[in-house]
């Protein structure tokens, strides 16, 4: 009994793996957390590109700090996936960008093994590589390490893991934006961008040297900073 854990990637159809979309397409059920950030299922519309919507079953998950409620939300999940894989099913679960970055797939993986469910992870091109490629810049070259983070909530440590690395990356900015507007005007690096919603519609680069991004900007956003730039690399 194996179940499937497949990263999405960013939203963009084309940066799937082959490996993803064939398995989903295998998949009698697909499992896709429900409501992001926004309220919307951006993952349910990915994979609504590759298989009908009878496979789909959607889950909630309440985007609050509850952890007993999340645990029990997990818990009820697993048991669920556990009966369908016991009566023969084909199951996958599915979140954006890599299962293993900030994602429900960790915690439901951990519910499942101690089901004694086998998981495999298929890997999804993160949100990460999505936002330094589309920026064409480097996250590190040789020598060099880089920093990711769920966006602080004070402005000090937001400073303080920015000079940390050659590059910065913050997720989950939120609620936060003006913390990450506020720390990239004490630090003034070299290069400073949020980049909105890759490749879904409303895909929006921000450069924070030019002007602070806008309230609808923090939401599925990747912040990039970067602090030491290479020779000849222009904006
Ligand atoms: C719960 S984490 C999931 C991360 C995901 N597993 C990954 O590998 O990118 C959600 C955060 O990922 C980032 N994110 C995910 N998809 C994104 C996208 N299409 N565009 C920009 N940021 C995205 C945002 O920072 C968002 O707040």
């Amino acid at each position: 009994m194996i179940i499937y854990s497949v990263g999405l990637g960013p939203g963009d159809p084309e940066l799937i793996t082959v490996k993803a979309r064939r398995i989903l397409e295998e998949s009698d059920t697909v499992v896709v957390p429900q409501s992001d950030e926004t309220g919307r299922s951006v993952a349910r519309e990915i994979v609504l590109q590759y298989i009908p919507e009878e496979r789909i079953m959607m889950y909630y998950f309440p985007m609050n700090n509850d952890r007993e409620e999340l645990q029990r939300r997990y818990t009820d999940l697993a048991g669920k996936i556990k009966g369908l894989a016991d009566s023969g099913k084909k199951v996958c679960y599915v979140t954006m960008g890599d299962p293993t970055i900030y994602s429900t797939s960790n915690y439901l993986t951990q519910k499942l093994l101690e089901l004694g469910i086998q998981v495999r992870h298929i890997p999804g091109i993160s949100s990460i590589n999505a936002a330094s490629t589309m920026l064409s810049l480097p996250l590190c070259i040789k020598g060099e390490n880089f920093g990711v983070y769920e966006m602080p909530s004070e402005v000090e440590k937001a400073v303080e893991l920015i000079r940390r690395h050659p590059t910065t990356v913050f997720m989950k900015v939120n609620k936060r934006l003006p913390v990450l507007v506020e720390a990239v005007r004490a630090v003034r690096p070299e290069r400073a961008y949020l980049v909105r919603r890759i490749g879904l519609d409303g895909e929006t680069i921000y450069d924070m040297l030019n002007c602070a991004p806008p309230p609808e900007a923090a939401y599925l956003s990747v912040a990039v900073i970067r602090s030491k730039i290479l020779t000849g690399h222009k904006k």
